[in-house]
């Protein structure tokens, strides 16, 4: 468990996203399993997703939320020092995208790393950064949550691969002097249910070979009930603590942003601390779940919808495999 306090104040100075230009329909899965959109959108709430084209990696989205987010702040690539990448869908194993995202940008002065927390990326990223701003190391990050988890869904599970689409957020954190702050991030790990969510293949357990490949271990593998049941606790308790962290409660929150993974997990979640769903944030609908860049990409959209003005107290929590969970409250 980890909690960070705003003092000195930190927070969020720009956001950007973007996503792939081309659209995979629910009656586009139809032609390629057995499932049906009224299925999809009764048990998930998903109608659309972006899917990255052959030439569309992580690093590609990550560059392009990375520059509208420094426009939007304000911020020149390089002022940025710190470039962390949540992501579980690299371009490779290494180089990590982080570093790609650096020499794409021309962000020269920064120290670039990715970080493994799956859906929770961003979240973890934050407290992260902004631990790392706090102790003085480092004065302007970028914290991006980036995936192509097309690339890693199995086309022909239609257990898992009508849920995911590609896309990704980035904000820029450094103090502030205005009333923007991110008040507090918690986040925490179980991971002895990590079996409920995972891509068995390609790493050290079972390096790639002919065989990981027929099995199709090289896609991604889920217990979605488990998951299901175990995101809707973790998700409402860790919201609790970090409002309480912020010395808040449920009725301070002028928006919700929930990890967007499932409309039914949203509305769960939202029941479970008593948050009117006017106040929640949904696009899980037109993206799906995209995993680490949920939450930025649902911030940028709210902002841009007139959701989230300035001044708003927004909570954002995310839940993935790891199991991974974590929540963050800031001022905008
Ligand atoms: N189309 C039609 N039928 C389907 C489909 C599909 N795409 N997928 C599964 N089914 C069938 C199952 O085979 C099962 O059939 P059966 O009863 O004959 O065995 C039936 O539908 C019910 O399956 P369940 O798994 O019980 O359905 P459930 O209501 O739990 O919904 C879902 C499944 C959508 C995966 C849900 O469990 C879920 O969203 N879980 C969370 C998963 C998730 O979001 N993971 C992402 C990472 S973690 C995170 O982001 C929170």
């Amino acid at each position: 468990m980890a909690k960070f306090l705003a003092d000195p104040p930190i927070g969020i100075v720009g956001i950007g996203s973007d996503a792939p230009k081309e659209l995979l329909t629910n009656q586009d899965l139809e032609k390629m399993v057995e499932t049906s959109d009224q299925w999809i959108v009764e048990r998930t709430g998903i109608r659309t997703r972006h899917i990255a084209d052959e030439k569309t990696t992580t690093s590609t989205l990550a560059s392009r939320a990375s520059l509208s987010a420094l426009e939007d702040a304000g911020v020149a690539p390089e002022e940025v020092d710190l470039i962390v990448v949540g992501t579980a869908t690299p371009d490779m194993l290494f180089p990590s995208t982080a570093c790609l995202v650096q020499r794409d940008i021309g962000a020269k002065k920064a120290a670039a790393f990715d970080l493994a927390a799956a859906c929770t990326g961003f979240i973890y990223g934050l407290n992260v950064a902004a631990g790392m701003i706090r102790n003085g190391t480092h004065t302007t990050a970028l914290v991006i949550g980036a995936e192509t988890l097309s690339k890693i869904v199995d086309f022909e599970d239609r257990a898992t691969c009508v849920l995911f689409g590609d896309g990704a957020g980035a904000a820029v954190v450094r103090r502030v002097s205005n009333g923007r702050r991110i008040l507090s991030t918690r986040i925490m790990s179980d991971g002895t249910l990590g079996e409920m969510l995972m891509l068995p293949g390609g790493g050290s357990l079972r390096p790639t070979t002919h065989q990981t490949v027929d099995e199709r271990l090289h896609y991604i593998k889920m217990n979605g009930n488990n998951v299901f049941k175990s995101a809707v606790k973790s998700m409402a308790e860790i919201v609790e603590k970090g409002l309480d962290d912020a010395g808040l409660g449920a009725d301070d929150i002028d928006l919700f942003v929930p990890h967007q993974a499932n409309i039914r997990i949203i509305e769960a979640t939202a029941r479970k601390l008593h948050i009117p769903m006017d106040k929640v944030f949904v696009n899980v609908d037109r993206y799906g779940n995209t995993s680490a860049a949920s939450i930025p990409i649902a911030l940028d959209e709210a902002r841009a919808r007139g959701r989230l003005k300035e001044g708003d107290l927004v909570a954002a929590v995310a839940f993935g495999a790891g199991f991974t969970w974590g929540s963050a409250v800031i001022r905008f």
